[in-house]
């Protein structure tokens, strides 16, 4: 589809161009054009520029008066493919449960294995695109979605053939992650497996079959004191080197048990969470190239700490922000709203909350050369704001959609 947006009020996230991804005092700078045009051609983004340059070209013409538009957020965390809810968990930790009680109870993440266990393929996509359609609406273009809630080789391999059935029919960009240790489930109990076994089990049985369907391009696990340790880390980073599918690691979410360091050194695309950090992690960080993915949401829904974003900015860490939409621990997927978060509780600034969102976020599933900025040949995945006085605007009225219209692949939706 063929199309020229004009009298753009300001067309943020034009950086220049091959640039992949900012860091340190870079990220500071959201860089716009204000009164601008942006032409679409066969679903790329073919020339942008001041409207004293638009070219007279005969092609269906959009007037975007008084309206701004930038890259669509790229999300890099979720688990959007899930079965049911957990609301009455919700009701639990407001009496005073923790999280970690509740799984510990069988709740939590067993919980949602045991619906997603009971699911058809179609239930799952079902279930996953109504709530996918609301995250479009509010500006998301690319998804990154974690199995990790199949907890067997079937069900793990059944919610990344229903991502990848979502992503056929959906025109925004799904990536799907194979989440192999999300939590020790019964069944490997009872077999005697440990943390480190039932990974390396499940990375054995789902590996060749994933690679053969093209079912996951990144590997995830769950590192922490109380669900996989650093043997299970390790079982990851071996497979990570022989299959060639990159790491996105939770870590650091409760405890500090060397994950990010670990992972770093394996050169991981992604360490996500962060919420916990000592200065050994914050050292591995420096200057390398494995992206900090920090959720708010989750720290916001749970009342845990938020991740050091300052902290790790001033270390030259590349951060990006996402969602984590979950069941558990972030039943919401908003990026306007973790925009706002990321601004409120991390004191990031709006400038730097639209490049994390967006470049930095397509960074973190290696799609900086296709997603997150407005440069010639990138997808025409954009975002038309309503009315409001700026794009930084976004981050601080928060709580409403402040998006018009999306443009995915150069297709209104
Ligand atoms: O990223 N931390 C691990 N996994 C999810 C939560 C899973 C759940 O509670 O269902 C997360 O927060
Ligand atoms: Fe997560």
């Amino acid at each position: 589809m063929n199309l020229k947006l004009i009298n753009i009020k300001s067309l943020g996230g034009v950086h220049k161009e091959g640039t992949k991804w900012l860091r340190g005092a870079d990220l500071a700078h959201f860089p716009t054009i204000e009164n601008a045009y942006l032409i679409i051609k066969e679903g790329k983004i073919s020339s942008f520029g001041p409207m004293s340059n638009c070219p007279q070209d005969e092609l269906p013409v959009q007037n975007c008066n008084g309206q701004h538009v930038m890259p669509a957020f790229v999300d890099s965390h979720s688990h959007l493919v899930y079965a049911g809810t957990r609301e009455e968990e919700f009701n639990l930790r407001l009496k005073g449960a923790s999280y970690e009680e509740i799984a510990a109870a069988g709740g939590g993440i067993l919980n949602s294995a045991a619906k997603v266990s009971t699911s058809n393929i179609d239930e799952l996509v079902g279930q996953a695109q109504f709530r996918l359609q609301n995250l479009i609406d509010y500006g998301t273009g690319t998804l990154e979605v974690k199995s990790g809630y199949g907890l067997d080789p079937e069900n793990e391999l059944k919610l990344l053939r229903a991502i990848k059935t979502l992503n056929k029919k959906s025109s925004a960009t799904l990536i799907p992650t194979f989440l192999a240790a999300h939590a020790l489930p019964a069944w490997a109990k009872a077999q005697g497996m440990d943390d480190a076994s039932y990974t390396k089990y499940m990375l054995e049985q789902c590996l060749p079959i994933l690679q053969s369907e093209g079912l996951a391009l990144f590997l995830d696990g769950f590192i922490e004191r109380d669900y996989f340790k650093l043997n299970a880390l390790q079982h990851l980073i071996d497979a990570s080197a022989q299959s060639g599918l990159p790491l996105k690691i939770h870590v650091n979410q409760f405890y500090d048990i060397g994950g990010i360091e670990m992972a770093v050194a394996a050169q991981a695309l992604s360490v996500d969470h962060l919420e916990v950090m000592t200065p050994e992690a914050m050292n591995s960080l420096h200057g390398s190239n494995t992206i900090a993915t920090l959720l708010p949401s989750c720290s916001y829904f749970l009342g845990i700490p938020y991740g050091p974003a300052r902290d790790l900015i001033e270390n030259d860490t590349v951060v990006a922000l996402a969602t984590d939409y979950n069941p558990g621990s972030s039943p919401g997927g908003n990026m306007q709203l973790v925009c706002n978060m990321a601004c409120t509780k991390m004191k990031m600034t709006p400038a730097e909350v639209l490049n994390a969102a967006t470049l930095n976020g397509a960074a973190a599933l290696n799609l900086s050369d296709r997603k997150g900025s407005i440069a010639v040949g990138k997808d025409a995945d954009l975002v038309i704001t309503k009315e409001i006085p700026s794009l930084e605007y976004l981050c601080y009225d928060f709580g409403i959609n402040h998006i018009q219209t999306t443009i995915l692949g150069g297709h209104i939706q």
